[in-house]
């Protein structure tokens, strides 16, 4: 079942041009006007209005879910102006923290099955909240028990390693956006541009994936550290978050995913010349803040590796003294998909180089069925 692949998780790093091609499959809508474009996800329809007129929505997952959603998060507000939260399902059951009935609730979860997140969900059920479920796995415990939701149709994903699924959770927590969203004078262009740039994605997709080679390369030369860290902000916040998971839940090696405005309030203090560091920097709203966050880790003689848009290596590294990896570009909402490949072909490699079991890591399983 593995094809021409050695592990679980390198075959679905590289079947992502078509896991995105079937999450999206039958619900993007392309008429011959810019207008007919639209998205359709059929098992929200019937609850759309109730959701746009929600007070709060509130994302709940664990683990790669949540990075999925936290990378979600910036177009839902923007298309829906309703205010999004973030909940870690274990930290909303800790806290019991407040769900009302005017919220609409998202679990997001590959499996459908992860215990913090089911528990969550009946959580959100006995606070008469709307409940949405996002998952891969038809029939399954939250499928079934939330009030309607997408199926991400990613197919199968065997290894622990979640990564098909992640993307496609993206993918499809941004046609919910475009689907929640209204329909707006102001909004047209963006919804059309977000649209386009989700039919041509599984194209961009497919052009990083040639970046293999180079971060085999890479890998060769972060083998033996102890740490790396991975700066990202806005949408690429939640890529540092998630490419860190990689990185320790795989190669068991210590990696931090920090949000580059928290730099100078603690993290700053690691930088010296030995710890690598990688820096997202594609081109987006939140270019110059990452380019002046580059001068000063630059400054401080940090090791640096820049992810930036094909094309940005001279505004991102003008010394050229740090290794950079060009990404293409894509709709900023959607750069997330295309900036963490490169990142789950690092931790790939590293696991690779380093010996470890790729499909079944350490300690970990696929599906957290217990508290
Ligand atoms: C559905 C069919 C699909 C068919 C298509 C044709 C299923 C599983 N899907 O896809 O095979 O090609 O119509 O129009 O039969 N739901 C939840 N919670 C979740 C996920 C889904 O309640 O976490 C509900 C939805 O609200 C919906 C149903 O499950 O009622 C199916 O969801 P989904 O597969 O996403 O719907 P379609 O894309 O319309
Ligand atoms: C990381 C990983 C885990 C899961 C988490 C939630 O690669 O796979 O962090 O994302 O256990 O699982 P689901 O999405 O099945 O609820």
């Amino acid at each position: 079942k593995k094809g021409n692949y050695e592990h679980f998780m390198q075959k679905e790093i590289h079947e992502q041009p078509e896991s995105l091609t079937t999450t999206m499959r039958g619900r993007l809508i392309c008429g011959g006007s810019s207008k007919a474009k639209s998205v359709l996800l059929g098992g929200l329809k019937d609850h759309l209005k109730t959701i746009r007129r929600s007070r709060r929505i509130v994302f709940i997952g664990c683990g790669t879910s949540y990075n999925a959603a936290l990378a979600a998060r910036p177009f839902l507000e923007e298309l829906s102006g309703v205010p999004v939260t973030m909940e870690i399902a274990s930290d909303l059951l800790d806290r019991q923290g407040p769900i009302y009935r005017e919220d609409t609730t998202v679990f997001v979860s590959q499996s459908g099955e992860t215990a913090d997140t089911l528990l969550a969900l009946q959580y959100a059920l006995e606070n008469g909240a709307l409940c949405v479920g996002i998952t891969n796995t038809v029939g399954s415990a939250i499928a079934r028990n939330t009030h309607c939701g997408v199926h991400i149709n990613a197919g199968c994903e065997i290894g622990v390693a979640s990564t098909k699924a992640y993307t496609s959770q993206i993918v499809v927590m941004t046609m919910l956006a475009l689907a929640v969203g209204a329909d707006t004078i102001s909004s047209q262009a963006r919804r059309v541009a977000v649209i386009d740039g989700l039919f041509d994605l599984p194209n961009k997709v497919r052009e990083v994936l040639k970046l293999n080679e180079e971060l085999k390369d890479l890998a060769k030369l972060l083998v033996q550290e102890e740490s790396l860290l991975m700066f990202g902000r806005g949408y690429n916040y939640a890529t540092a978050l998630e490419g860190a998971l990689k990185v320790k839940e795989v190669a068991l090696m210590h990696s931090e995913g920090i949000l580059a405005g928290e730099m100078k309030h603690g993290p700053l203090a690691l930088v010296d010349e030995t710890l690598p560091i990688i820096v997202i920097a594609t081109h987006d709203s939140c270019f110059s803040k990452q380019q002046s966050v580059i001068q000063q880790l630059h400054a401080r003689k940090g090791r640096l590796i820049v992810m930036c848009t094909k094309g940005d290596a001279p505004l991102v590294c003008p010394s050229g003294s740090c290794r950079v990896i060009e990404v293409p570009h894509v709709e900023d909402c959607l750069q997330p998909v295309v900036n963490i490949i490169p990142l789950q072909l690092l931790a790939y490699h590293l696991t690779v180089l380093r010996g470890y079991n790729v499909d079944q890591p350490r300690n970990l399983a696929k599906s957290v069925t217990t508290q």
